[in-house]
């Protein structure tokens, strides 16, 4: 059965859901720390490769997660919200969805169109594409603006897990982390 007739999140999906939420998490904060952060050239650089070498591996994780959820749908909500709420966590959900693949695509293709390969860990290689400025260009204009947006917007969905759990006393914290049986 899928989760979209139920009240609860499956394993699978509470799996997928905390996995993705620390690498991702960890992700952003690691690109800022080597975009902003003091460090020597000669340590930056390896850093990067590193950065880049998770990102991608992160893509094949990103696309079976929100592959998933899209097969299982949403379940319904556990509290009773009033419509603009209801409305705006579809819709950070969405977006979070979203970020979740854009992130590590545009990753991928600012560097493989800007005439880079990636060296995944040594493991292999994804080629370089050539050069093409336009899919570079945008590609890497995704990568540097899109984090600021969507670190606004994790603050934002933690703000409400806490508040529902704190303040509403409800199950929607409770039923990502373990099952509820409803
Ligand atoms: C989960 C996936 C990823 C996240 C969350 C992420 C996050 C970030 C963040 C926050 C920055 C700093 C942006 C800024 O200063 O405005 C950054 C920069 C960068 N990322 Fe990622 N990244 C991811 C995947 C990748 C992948 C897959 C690659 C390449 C294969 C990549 C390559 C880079 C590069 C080259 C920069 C420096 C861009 C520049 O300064 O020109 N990232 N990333
Ligand atoms: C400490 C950080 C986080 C907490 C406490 C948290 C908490 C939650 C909770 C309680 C729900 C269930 C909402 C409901 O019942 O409708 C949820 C759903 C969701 N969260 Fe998070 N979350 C966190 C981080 C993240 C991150 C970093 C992402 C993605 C980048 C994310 C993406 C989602 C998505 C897409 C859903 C919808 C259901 C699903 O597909 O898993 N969350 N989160």
């Amino acid at each position: 059965m899928t989760e979209r007739n139920g009240k609860e999140f499956g394993l699978i999906s509470r799996l997928n859901h905390w996995g993705v939420a620390a690498i991702f998490i960890g992700m952003l904060c690691f690109g800022f720390y080597l975009e902003f952060g003091d460090l020597a050239r000669e340590v930056k650089g390896p850093l990067w490769g590193v950065h880049k070498s998770i990102g991608t591996l992160f893509l094949i994780f990103a696309v079976w997660r929100v592959g998933w959820r899209i097969f299982q749908g949403f379940p319904q909500e556990v509290a009773v919200m009033p419509l603009w709420q209801r409305f705006t966590a579809k819709i950070t959900h969405w977006l979070l969805l979203l970020a979740v693949l854009l992130m590590p695509l545009s990753g991928v293709l600012m560097n493989i169109y800007g005439g880079r390969s990636i060296h995944v860990f040594d493991w292999f290689v994804i080629p370089s594409q050539g050069k093409n400025e336009m899919v570079a260009g945008i590609a890497h204009t995704v990568h540097e603006v899109a984090p600021y947006a969507i670190s606004a917007i994790i603050l934002l969905h933690i703000a409400a897990a806490v508040k529902h759990h704190i303040i509403d006393k409800d199950a929607t914290l409770k039923r990502m982390i373990v099952q509820t049986g409803k």
